[in-house]
């Protein structure tokens, strides 16, 4: 073990320890603190976001849960080869990490968006990789997968969403949060391909507000967890998150109040999200949300909305490709919690400036609520 791998594996320890939740401080060892204190000073220490390598959930998981991991990929935004190969090795190596997990975990979710332009041959070779990964698989569709052919070769491939199953004393719930985007491309003549190039953008004017639940998905999760005991493990997986973080982006859904009603008595509910493709964390009431890093790239924190409970990440390194992307390892642990551990791959793991965090300025990061929420 060299140095950083000891520093790891020692940050790992103070992550995992018996926090209580995550809204708590994390206590962090001395020799930790000091080293992060060399780098920023001591004030520093406390400003900014910590190293955020690993988060620790505390979901006060029912006595009969039993404990098990499982992994998430996510937003592999693949490509033809042809046409780019870096994001094929690192979806590549999150499926040989994953296959490399002692124990294995139990299956694994893929959370969407495996290609970048909905391209059959970009969804067929995200298939191929995966295919090498011998667990259980489960998938929700990112909006890259969906608006060449609407879902098509997808949900004939990966089969339908919304679905539900239960595991060893949690009811996963998967959703479908794409495929609701108001009709932009009828009235404008639009070629199917010109119908994805405006859903692929982070910003795209014509494809507005697009993600939602929308009413029918509302009532089938109603009834999904209906009977369920309202004190048990819910998990609910969704391409994006189910609260309003960044709408200009869709980090949101749109219809995200009527999903918290719907979720609202059910007292242990974490939803796991992609497409923000950061670290994230947020609480309301008693539903969590915890966002998942990308293969491919690390998205900067939007202008505003980052939850305030959230750890930033340091700003990735744009010359390397395998800086600040990854994948994540969930376990539900004897101590009765669920852990998420993300895998993050990255050379330097510090913020030596406040602008190394990742949205410029430190009194942005240090975290700027929505406008709605300051009026
Ligand atoms: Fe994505
Ligand atoms: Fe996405």
């Amino acid at each position: 073990m060299n140095e950083r791998q000891k520093l790891h594996a020692e940050m790992s320890r103070a992550f995992r320890g018996p926090a209580t939740s995550l809204a708590a401080a994390t206590v962090l060892t001395r020799r930790i603190f000091l080293h992060k204190s060399l780098l920023l000073g001591a004030a520093g220490a406390a400003t900014y976001g910590f190293f955020p390598f690993l988060n620790v959930l505390d979901v006060a998981f029912a006595a009969n849960a039993q404990t098990f991991r499982f992994a998430w990929i996510s937003d592999t935004h693949l490509y033809p080869k042809d046409v780019n190969t870096r994001f094929v090795d690192k979806t590549v190596r999150a499926i040989d990490e994953v296959k490399g997990m002692s124990p294995a975990p139990d299956f694994l979710i893929f959370g969407g968006d495996l290609a970048q332009l909905g391209d059959p041959v970009e969804l067929k070779l995200g298939a191929e990789l995966l295919k090498e990964l011998k667990i259980k698989q489960v998938f929700i569709p990112g909006e890259h997968d969906w608006y060449l052919d609407m879902g098509k070769t997808w949900n004939g491939m990966f089969g339908q969403s919304p679905w539900s199953f239960d595991h060893k004393g949690v009811r996963f719930v998967g959703l479908d949060t794409v495929s609701r985007a108001e009709d932009f491309w009828t009235p404008r003549k639009m070629t199917a391909k010109e119908r994805m190039g405006h859903m692929a953008t982070l910003d795209g004017t014509l494809g507005g507000a697009w993600a939602a639940v929308g009413k029918e998905q509302l009532k089938w999760l109603a009834d999904a967890i209906a009977g369920w005991p309202k004190d048990q493990p819910v998990v609910v997986f969704s391409h994006n998150p189910l609260y309003e973080y960044y709408p200009p982006w869709n980090f949101w859904v749109r219809d995200w109040r009527e999903v918290h009603e719907v979720l609202a008595p059910y007292g242990n509910v974490t939803n796991i999200h992609g497409h923000t493709h950061q670290v994230l964390y947020n609480e309301i009431g008693r539903l969590r949300s915890i966002g998942m890093l990308a293969t491919s790239w690390p998205w900067p924190y939007a202008p505003e909305g980052v939850p305030v409970l959230t750890r930033p990440m340091v700003r990735a390194d744009p010359g390397d490709h395998f800086d600040g992307v990854g994948w994540s390892a969930l376990a539900l642990n004897d101590a009765a919690r669920v852990d998420n551990e993300y895998r993050m791959w990255r050379k330097d793991v510090f913020a030596t400036a406040p602008a190394d965090l990742g949205t410029g300025d430190n009194r942005n990061q240090v975290l700027s609520p929505r406008i709605a929420d300051r009026i």
